[in-house]
């Protein structure tokens, strides 16, 4: 099925990876968030991606952001992918807002066992499980470790944020809180509770991470709710719940959804999509997912179309990849190089291919190593990408002596070998098979036949 699981490339710098979205640094400015179609349900990342679940989630989010700016400004730039926002960096305040319009879930928990004050609020006596409070209350949370109730108080006491934030923190939580409610009211969808969180940009407060998503809130179908109040469960998590809890195997829950589950549980999460955005979720079913996202990330200048990579077996080489790289910088491509030994630090070798295996984009590695060549092997028979060997050589006779290693590859390990520095960047540039290359390329091999034309008939005259 055609899921984004994670996605891969050279040319991201990761710094976040939750249970179902990554980040990624683009500038000190702009953030990227990728919203996967990982699943999670009882706190686990489940083994099977929902196809449509990230782009409906991101979807419906930037609907809120664009609906709420009059409330307060957020961290949007621009959806680059439907399954990937640019943002707006912000100095995030460490604090979730949690609004609660309804008595369930941990609160619900800690209710029956006796607890009456939640971050403060006190909250009555009597309450059943689901019932409605007379107003919405404010339970703000920590981000820690382990998420810790606090109170106003002690947010300010603690130095989280300052009184005057938080008192605005509050104040737009529950702007935004009525918003989202007055406005699935209509479409007969019970807003329960939701989480809220802000950063700081130049000074000012702004609306981050995402909005009214079933991540971030609950959601209950009003009329389940007014049928059996102590039953409902959230509408996009409830259908994947009760399969869960019906197919345990050996009392455990299990990892993995049966396709019917899947595109069911896909269903509905579009259907949620359309109920509030108000048009249906379309997405090219036929395009490859990481296709897409590598023409995306492309077209909004975050990633180069292909990438060339140096691995060296030791610094000593460092001369060597450079004139390599000096060879590959004229044509536009990513290059990195990097150290591994095959024979003393082989082990990280997995670690460094996964990424190159799994890339979005196109990309070839470049081994550069001597005397017996373990690292040009290595990496062909774990690499699914191509494989060139540039070995470095002190002199001629140092090349006959130590060839021999790069060319005599056993079965399943594709390495080519070429000697010349600049034959092995131009045949790296090859293999990424770009069109635009590929008219550079047609262009450098005219040039070249002109200019022999050109040297024939001056050394004739
Ligand atoms: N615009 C932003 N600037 C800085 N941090 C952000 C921004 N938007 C979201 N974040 C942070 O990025 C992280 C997103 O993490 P997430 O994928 O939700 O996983 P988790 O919350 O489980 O760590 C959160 O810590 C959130 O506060
Ligand atoms: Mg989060």
């Amino acid at each position: 099925m055609n899921c984004l699981n994670r996605i891969y490339s050279p040319q991201l710098d990761l710094i976040h990876s939750g249970k179902v979205r990554e980040s990624y640094r683009v500038d000190s400015q702009t953030r990227m968030i990728v919203v996967t179609d990982r699943i999670s349900s009882f706190d686990k990342v489940l083994d099977s991606a929902v196809p449509y679940k990230g782009a409906v989630l991101n979807g419906i989010s930037n609907y809120w952001f664009e609906q709420t700016r009059t409330i307060i400004d957020n961290h949007l730039v621009k959806m680059i992918d439907p399954n990937i926002n640019l943002v707006k960096e912000a100095v995030p305040i460490r604090i979730e807002m949690i609004v609660r319009g309804y008595l369930t879930g941990s609160m619900w928990r800690g209710y029956q066992k006796g607890k009456r004050s939640f971050s403060g609020v006190d909250v009555p006596d009597g309450l059943q499980q689901n019932d409605r409070f007379s107003t919405p209350i404010v339970t703000p949370t920590t981000k820690e470790d382990s998420d810790r109730e606090i109170s106003p108080a002690d947010i300010v006491k603690e130095g989280w944020t300052t009184k005057t934030l938080y008192d605005k923190m509050e104040k737009v939580s529950m702007q935004l809180f009525e918003f989202g409610t007055k406005y699935l009211e209509k479409l007969g969808i019970i807003l329960v509770d939701s989480k809220y969180e802000f950063g700081l940009l130049n000074d000012e407060l702004i609306l981050i991470d995402e909005i009214h998503t079933p991540d971030s809130s609950r959601f209950w179908s009003l009329a389940d709710y007014q049928k059996n109040p102590a039953r409902v469960d959230s509408i996009d998590k409830e259908f994947v719940r009760q399969w869960l809890l019906e197919n345990k195997e050996d009392g455990k829950i299990k990892q993995k959804l049966p396709d019917e589950i899947v595109q069911e549980t896909s269903r509905r999460y579009r259907e949620i999509y359309q109920k509030i955005v108000g048009e249906e979720l379309i997405l090219d079913e036929k395009e490859e997912i990481n296709n897409r996202v590598y023409k995306n990330l492309f077209s909004a200048e975050l990633i180069k179309d292909g990438y060339v990579i140096i691995i060296m077996g030791s610094p000593a080489d460092l001369e060597h990849c450079q004139k390599i790289k000096s060879h590959l910088e004229k044509y536009d491509v990513y290059v990195d190089m990097r150290v591994c030994s095959a024979h003393k630090n082989g082990e990280r070798l997995p670690d460094i291919t996964e990424v190159y295996n799994r890339s979005v984009e196109p990309g070839v590695v470049i081994a550069v190593a001597g005397r017996s060549n373990g690292l040009g092997g290595a990496l062909a028979a774990n690499l699914a990408i191509p494989l060139i060997n540039c070995p470095p050589f002190k002199d001629k006779i140092d090349m006959m002596v130590n060839i021999n290693s790069s060319l005599m590859m056993p079965s399943k390990t594709p390495a080519s070998t070429i000697v010349d520095i600049s034959s092995a960047a131009l045949a790296a540039l090859r293999s990424l098979n770009l069109q635009r290359l590929k008219e550079v390329f047609r262009k450098e091999i005219a040039d070249v036949k002109q200019g022999l034309l050109e040297a024939d008939s001056e050394i004739r005259n």
